[in-house]
């Protein structure tokens, strides 16, 4: 099949070709401007603590019943416009016999830290006979979403480079800069690896069914420009080529990257997301034309009166469509904490809906 063939059964095939969430990723009008929230799946559901009880994290997302069960719980009782697939960026890494564990409170611990020239030995290519739970789990969830897309994700090299290097969680990556500043060549082939890694769990999530794609590069917004473009774009751009040709959108998030809206959507995404730092006018500017952006409600704001959060969803809706154009994907401007009222959502969907019907 040659790429051109290939490419349009993947974006067309979906019956969720036409829901508000893709529409607006292509620009197209919609009815209503579509929301999603990251971390919709998981732990401010009752539900989700229910089915988890007793299944370590990472083996939860092998399980590909369990995995279809958690990532239709959002959607069934918020009524977003799209479902984010219940699994975590360090799933490939495991995959491929990383030695990582997700330790509750605290987040994804690496046994033994990727610092050296010998250990990139152990960052194999992904094969999608590494992760066939995926791929079942897509296809579950594909059958069941019907009209509502499915986006697919993986965690960028960037952020997984902080995990790998540092072995776990870090406030300011000291050793993954250090490495970036002080050895270039080994940092450049290190995130090389982790494209070529992060580029098949995308594919094996889009070749499922996945009709989008989210690169996190949850972490990246601790780099200044120039950093940002010698370091870490190349290996993020080499993640988004090697999607592209499915026709699916591509949306790359950060946190706290006001600085790099520019430089992440020149790195090749359809769809830029933006944290709660910048307002969507802004950040359109600095995005430049021909982009849609996601986001970007404060999650703090949810924890305030149900008039406050109104008045500040109609900010957020108003910014967006002082764009002038309707690609505008509503978000939080980071992920639902765990201590959220799961309620606050409902009515967040439901206000964004209705505020924005057109
Ligand atoms: O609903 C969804 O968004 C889909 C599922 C999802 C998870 N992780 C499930 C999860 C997604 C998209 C992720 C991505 C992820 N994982 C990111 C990028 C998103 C972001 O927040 O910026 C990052 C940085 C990770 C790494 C990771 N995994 C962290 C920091 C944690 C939290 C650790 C903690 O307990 O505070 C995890 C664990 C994790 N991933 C949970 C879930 C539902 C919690 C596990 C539990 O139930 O204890």
């Amino acid at each position: 099949m040659s790429e051109t063939t290939a490419a349009q059964p993947a974006a067309h095939r979906s019956a969720a070709y036409d829901s508000a969430f893709l529409r607006a990723c292509r620009h197209e009008p919609v009815p209503h401007t579509p929301v999603w929230f990251m971390r919709q799946a998981g732990r401010s559901l009752p539900e989700y603590h229910k089915v988890r009880e007793g299944v370590p994290m990472l083996d939860s997302c092998m399980r590909p019943e369990l995995v279809k069960e958690i990532t239709l719980q959002p959607v069934r009782r918020h009524k977003v416009d799209a479902a984010i697939f219940y699994s975590d960026i360090v799933v490939p890494l495991k995959a491929i016999g990383i030695d990582v564990d997700i330790k509750p409170g605290i987040g994804p611990v690496i046994a033994d830290p990727i610092r050296t020239r010998a250990d990139l030995q152990r960052l194999r290519p992904l094969e999608p006979g590494d992760v066939p739970y995926v791929t079942e789990a897509v296809g579950l969830l594909v059958d069941e979403l019907g009209g509502t897309p499915l986006i697919g994700f993986a965690g960028a090299p960037f952020t997984l480079a902080s995990y790998l290097v540092e072995g776990g969680p870090s406030k300011n990556h000291e050793l993954t800069k250090a490495m970036m500043y002080g050895e270039p060549e080994l940092w450049a082939e290190l995130v090389d690896r982790l494209a070529v890694i992060t580029s098949a769990f995308l594919q094996v999530q889009i070749e499922a069914g996945a009709s989008a794609v989210q690169l996190f590069d949850s972490w990246v917004g601790s780099l200044a420009p120039d950093d940002y473009r010698r370091s870490v774009l190349p290996a993020s751009s080499k993640v988004f080529d090697a999607v592209a040709h499915y026709g699916v959108p591509r949306i790359h998030f950060g946190v706290g990257t006001g600085e790099l809206l520019g430089l992440m959507g020149e790195a090749g995404a359809d769809v830029v997301g933006v944290d709660w730092r910048v307002p969507l006018n802004e950040a359109a500017r600095r995005v430049g034309p021909g982009k849609a952006l996601q986001g970007n409600l404060d999650p703090a704001v949810l924890f305030a009166p149900t008039r406050v959060v109104e008045t500040k969803t109609r900010e957020v809706l108003h910014a967006a469509s002082a764009l002038g154009t309707s690609g505008h994907v509503f978000n939080l401007g980071h992920g639902v904490p765990p201590n959220m009222d799961p309620d606050a959502l409902s009515r967040l969907v439901a206000f964004v809906h209705e505020a924005s019907a057109r």
